[in-house]
């Protein structure tokens, strides 16, 4: 029986062992793919693979803000120990080639760079570079120089390399294989890198690890780059990406957030830990230029879920000794924003719990990019991407469906609309523009399908006639708000021009009277800048314009006045208001007092699922504030979409605000 038990244990922990290595064979194909578009620039990944992947936009992000914050820190480190000696060790290296992209720019000259990972891929990579020219070229003296119980190493004396196949887990194996080779110094300065690897190890394995470095290595920097908070939406499905593989995350929920990491590397030996998250590490460090130069590589449409992704990676580096420290304290230092978001107006921040949550008993609208308006107690929901509340199969699709709910009799009707009548649009928008009727505007199906129409719906019961307007304005994330006696407010969004295969921001504006006229508005761009994925609300004589991103992807802090009369634009700044930006915590409920000029921002409890990026909301009562959708592809993880309405109870919020 016991012997059983101790077979099934080897026999799981081999199937885990072999799942991990496979990661590797999954994000070389990222890297690759990520490659050959221009994201980053590496010549050598492609021969490591004998296919090619082209990966999603999204992905193809993902991976390359990994190596940009990879390269930020190992070029710094080369930079400082170019007069001397160094060592470099890749940790799980799998098929990486950082050694050669390196060794091509003539950045290796006075440093080891050992590569470590299980047997298997260790082999498998020594195989790939004999048998190629170029990779050969750079170290054809390769050869096994030891082997100890099936752990093969290799070494290059004429390029400074050594490969060693051994699990991360045998560390007395692996100090006593080091410290075999002549050219090992553990005095030396170390760069040691666990680019994705320490995470799919145990937590006692992983800081058995930890420690034998900081306890090894008298003057080294121990870089990280792996996944962190794992409670919210995206994090649970991110986690459940990786057990369904069979390479769970193991140590992220011992170690959730990036204090915790810190704490943990200090524990372990380390005396001084910096860290920044993708999110920041994008948002502070990279130019506009830069950002440019991405947006235009290929069509993207997925602002939420990057941002999304890029909170859930940190960088983290743990050093000893102080000629590590210094720099990385300096690097890590510089990195971060020195921003004052308080500036213009008074903000007064709380934690959750004033804001109770309720799932609403009725499921409809799972969905997001989709657009919502009233007309009395009825809600209407149209466009978007996600599944129908009808359909057993709950298929993920754009959809074309309209749902109507009844606030008072609880009902969902999906409404039958003239076939084709308003299109699968997604990130349209759509607003009530009578007792009866309501507009649908602009939008788009893939990210290159534009619609340049509007479409009127008169809805009297039973009887729904559509009427469809080309005002050859295309776009999507656009705003659009309702002006009494005036007709329709349009602004801003995203353009995507077909000729020249690059998108734009926009910053013009129109106002559509109810005969279908389309007349500009003069933008005074002094004050207002191009944006997308705003919202307008119409506040006494004034349209409110609030949140969304610029070009450069900056998640905006400002409420912009527009005077309904005369259109001159007014800007009070204040922090982030809903929806995603790049904080670990994600932007709350916020109240403006107009009058008083103040602020006050609420956090949203996170324990219910409910992902706040791409919903709708609508304010039942003064108390209750209804989600409707919302929800993400969540990278390559999966999609999630908030299953259920649920209802904000801000009556607390209300509370407080009268007391200050
Ligand atoms: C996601 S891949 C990353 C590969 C490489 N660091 C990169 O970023 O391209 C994870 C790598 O860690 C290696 N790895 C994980 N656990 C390991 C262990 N206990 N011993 C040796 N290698 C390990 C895997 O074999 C795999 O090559």
């Amino acid at each position: 029986m016991e012997e059983a038990f101790k077979i099934n244990q080897k026999s799981s922990k081999l199937r885990n062992d072999s799942a991990v290595q496979g990661t590797n064979d999954s994000s070389v194909l990222s890297k690759i793919s990520a490659a050959q578009l221009g994201y980053c620039k590496d010549d050598y990944l492609a021969h490591f693979a004998s296919k090619k992947a082209r990966r999603s936009p999204l992905v193809n992000r993902g991976y390359y803000i990994r190596a940009k914050l990879i390269d930020y820190v190992i070029k710094e480190f080369l930079h400082q120990v170019s007069e001397g000696h160094s060592q470099i060790i890749n940790l799980g290296a799998g098929f990486d080639s950082t050694f050669f992209r390196l060794k091509d720019l003539s950045l290796l000259a006075n440093t080891f760079f050992i590569e470590i990972d299980f047997p298997d891929v260790i082999n498998r990579k020594i195989n790939l570079i004999k048998n190629n020219p170029i990779l050969n070229e750079f170290c054809s003296d390769l050869e096994t120089v030891k082997e100890i119980n099936g752990n093969k190493v290799y070494q290059s004396l004429k390029s400074n390399l050594l490969l060693i196949g051994i699990d991360l887990r045998n560390s007395e194996l692996l100090e006593a294989i080091l410290k075999s080779i002549p050219q090992f110094n553990e005095n030396l300065p170390t760069f040691l890198l666990s680019e994705v690897v320490m995470t799919y190890m145990s937590v006692k394995s992983c800081n058995g690890l930890i420690k034998w470095i900081s306890e090894t290595f008298t003057n080294c920097v121990l870089t990280v780059y792996e996944q962190i908070n794992p409670f919210d939406p995206f994090g649970e499905v991110m986690c459940s990406h990786f057990n369904k593989l069979g390479s769970p995350l193991r140590c992220i929920l011992k170690y959730p957030f990036e204090d915790d990491q810190k704490k943990r590397y200090k524990n372990e030996g380390f005396s001084d830990v910096f860290s920044i998250k993708a999110s920041e590490f994008y948002q502070y460090c990279t130019s506009d230029k830069e950002k440019k130069r991405i947006d235009d590589i290929e069509l993207f449409d997925e602002y939420e879920p990057w941002h999304l992704k890029c909170s859930h990676y940190i960088l983290l580096s743990a050093t000893k000794g102080n000629f590590c420290s210094e720099f990385i304290r300096n690097l890590y230092t510089n990195s971060k924003p020195k921003i004052d978001t308080n500036k213009h107006l008074n903000l007064i921040k709380f934690d959750s719990s004033h804001i109770n949550y309720k799932p609403y008993p009725i499921k409809f609208g799972s969905r997001f990019g989709h657009s919502l308006c009233s007309l009395g107690s009825k809600l209407f929901i149209y466009g978007g991407f996600g599944e129908l509340a009808t359909d057993p199969f709950c298929k993920h699709l754009r959809l074309a469906s309209v749902e109507e709910f009844n606030l008072e009799q609880m009902n969902l009707n999906v409404l039958e609309l003239p076939v084709n009548s308003l299109g699968d649009r997604i990130f349209q928008d759509c607003t009530t523009t009578g007792e009866n009727s309501m507009v649908v505007t602009l939008g788009r199906s893939n990210p290159s399908k534009m619609f340049e129409s509007i479409v009127r719906v008169n809805y009297l019961e039973n009887n729904i006639q559509t009427e469809s307007i080309n005002i050859k304005i295309p776009r999507f994330r656009h705003a659009v708000c309702s002006i009494p006696n005036s007709g329709l407010f349009i602004y801003g969004g995203k353009y995507y021009d077909e000729t020249t295969n690059t998108s734009r921001i926009l910053n013009d504006a129109y106002v559509l009277d109810e005969s279908n006229n389309l007349k500009k508005v003069f933008v005074d761009e002094n004050i207002i800048t191009a944006r997308h994925s705003m919202c307008i609300n119409l506040w006494n004589n004034f349209l409110i314009v609030s949140g969304g991103l610029d070009e450069n992807e900056n998640p905006l802090s400002d409420l912009i006045l527009i005077s309904i009369e005369t259109y001159e634009y007014r800007k009070i700044s204040l922090n982030k208001v809903g929806g995603a930006n790049f904080e670990q915590n994600p932007p709350g409920i916020c109240f403006v007092d107009l009058k008083k000029f103040v602020a006050y921002e609420f956090d949203v409890p996170n324990e219910n699922r409910l992902m706040l990026v791409c919903h709708q909301s609508h304010l039942i009562d003064k108390n209750n504030l209804l989600i409707v959708g919302g929800g993400a592809v969540c990278f390559t993880f999966g999609t999630h979409l908030n299953k259920q309405p649920s209802i904000l109870d801000i009556s607390k919020c209300w509370s407080e605000i009268s007391q200050n």
